[in-house]
C-alpha cells in the first residue's frame, strides 16, 4: 500500500513538473485532488480499515495530498512568472532605438539657389530685402514706367484680385520702387544697393512656365553708376554662381522701366540661353519715387530663380520644383 502512495507520489510529481502550461496544471489539480481525483480515492479507502492502521494510513495519505499540493502551487508560481515575462517580452518597448522615418529634411532646390544668390551678390555689397506679394498698379506697372495700354497689363498676363484693385506681383521690380520710396520718405540718400528675391505671379502654365515662380531683382542707385558697373556686377556673378568663366552677351532689349535695356545670355554649350533682363533705371521711374534724375544714375536687373536652378541642377521640366514629389526633392537634401 505505502508502495503505491510512493509510486503515485512519482507520477504526480513527474506530470506536474511537466505541465507546459496554466491550464495543463489546472487539468492536473482536478485530476489529482479533486473529488474523483486520484489521491481523493485513496482517502476514500480509509472506511474499510482497522482504526489503528486507518490513523497511520491516513496520515500518509494527508502528507502525500499536501505533497501534491504543494508542488502544485510551486509549478503554479512558476508557470505564472514565465507567463508574465513572456507578456511583458512581447510589449517591451526599447526606448534607445533610433525613430523611424525621421530623416532630417533639406532645403528645397529653389530656396538653396535663392540663398546662393544672396551669398553672391552680398559679397558685391548687396542687401537682400523682400516687399509684399499683393500689390497695386502703382507699384507693379505705373511707378515702373509701364504705361496704361501696355500689354503686361493685360489680364491675360496678370492675377488680378479684390474685385481689380490689387493684383499678384508679376515681378519683384515693385520691391525697388518700395525700396527708394522708403529712403526718400525717410530722407536717406543713395546709395541703395538691394536684391529682392520672392515670388511672383503669372497666368502661364507648361514645361517652362508656372504661374508660381521666383525671382530676383536687383538695383544699385548712386551718383554716377554706369553700364560697366552694370556688366561687371552681372558677370561676376554669373561666373561665380556657374563655377567657372562664362561666356556672357548683352543684347540690347527692351523693359519700360530701364533705358538702355539688354537681355543677358550665357554660352551654354553650342547655344546662347537668355538668363536675365536688366539695364539702366529709367529717369521716369526716378521721378515716380521722388529721386532726381539728374543727379542718381542707376542700374536694375531681373532674374528667375527656377531657370538658374535648372541649369545648375540638370533638371529639364521647371514643374518638378512644385510637384513635392519626395524621390526629386530627396536629391538635393
Ligand atoms: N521685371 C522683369 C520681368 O519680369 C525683369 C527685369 C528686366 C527686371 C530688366 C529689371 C530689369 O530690373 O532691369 O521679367
Amino acid at each position: 500500500m505505502s508502495d503505491d502512495i510512493e509510486q503515485l507520489l512519482g507520477r504526480a510529481r513527474g506530470e506536474i513538473e511537466a505541465a507546459a502550461d496554466l491550464r495543463a496544471l489546472e487539468q492536473l489539480r482536478v485530476d489529482w485532488l479533486g473529488k474523483k481525483g486520484r489521491i481523493t480515492e485513496l482517502l476514500k479507502q480509509l472506511g474499510g480499515m482497522a482504526p489503528d492502521a486507518r490513523k497511520a494510513y491516513g496520515e500518509r495519505v494527508n502528507r502525500a495530498k499536501d505533497a501534491v499540493g504543494g508542488w502544485l502551487d510551486t509549478r503554479k508560481r512558476v508557470l505564472e512568472e514565465a507567463e508574465l515575462n513572456a507578456k511583458l517580452a512581447a510589449e517591451a518597448i526599447d526606448v534607445t532605438l533610433p525613430g523611424r522615418g525621421e530623416a532630417a529634411g533639406g532645403l528645397h532646390p529653389v530656396t538653396r539657389t535663392i540663398q546662393r544668390i544672396e551669398r553672391l551678390f552680398g559679397d558685391l555689397g548687396f542687401e537682400s530685402v523682400s516687399g509684399p506679394e499683393i500689390e497695386d498698379d502703382f507699384h507693379n506697372f505705373g511707378a515702373l514706367n509701364i504705361p496704361e495700354l501696355h500689354p503686361a497689363r493685360a489680364m491675360a498676363d496678370t492675377f488680378y484680385v479684390n474685385g481689380g484693385s490689387m493684383l499678384l506681383r508679376t515681378h519683384t521690380s515693385p520691391v525697388q520702387i518700395r525700396t527708394m520710396e522708403r529712403h526718400v520718405k525717410e530722407g536717406r540718400t543713395p546709395p541703395i544697393r538691394i536684391i529682392c528675391p520672392g515670388r511672383v505671379y503669372r497666368c502661364d502654365f507648361d514645361r517652362t512656365h508656372s504661374p508660381m515662380f521666383h525671382q530676383v531683382e536687383g538695383l544699385y542707385v548712386a551718383e554716377k553708376v554706369t553700364f560697366t558697373d552694370l556688366k561687371y556686377d552681372l558677370m561676376t556673378f554669373l561666373s561665380r554662381f556657374f563655377e567657372r568663366e562664362m561666356e556672357v552677351l548683352f543684347r540690347p532689349s527692351y523693359f519700360p522701366f530701364v533705358e538702355p535695356g539688354a537681355d543677358v545670355h550665357i554660352r551654354w554649350g553650342e547655344r546662347w540661353l537668355e538668363v536675365l533682363g536688366c539695364g539702366m533705371v529709367h529717369p521716369n521711374v526716378f521721378k515716380a519715387v521722388g529721386l532726381d534724375p539728374e543727379r542718381y544714375t542707376g542700374y536694375a536687373f531681373g532674374l528667375g530663380v527656377e531657370r538658374f536652378a535648372m541649369l545648375r541642377y540638370g533638371v529639364d521640366d521647371l514643374r518638378q520644383f512644385f510637384n513635392n514629389d519626395l524621390r526629386f526633392l530627396q536629391q538635393f537634401a
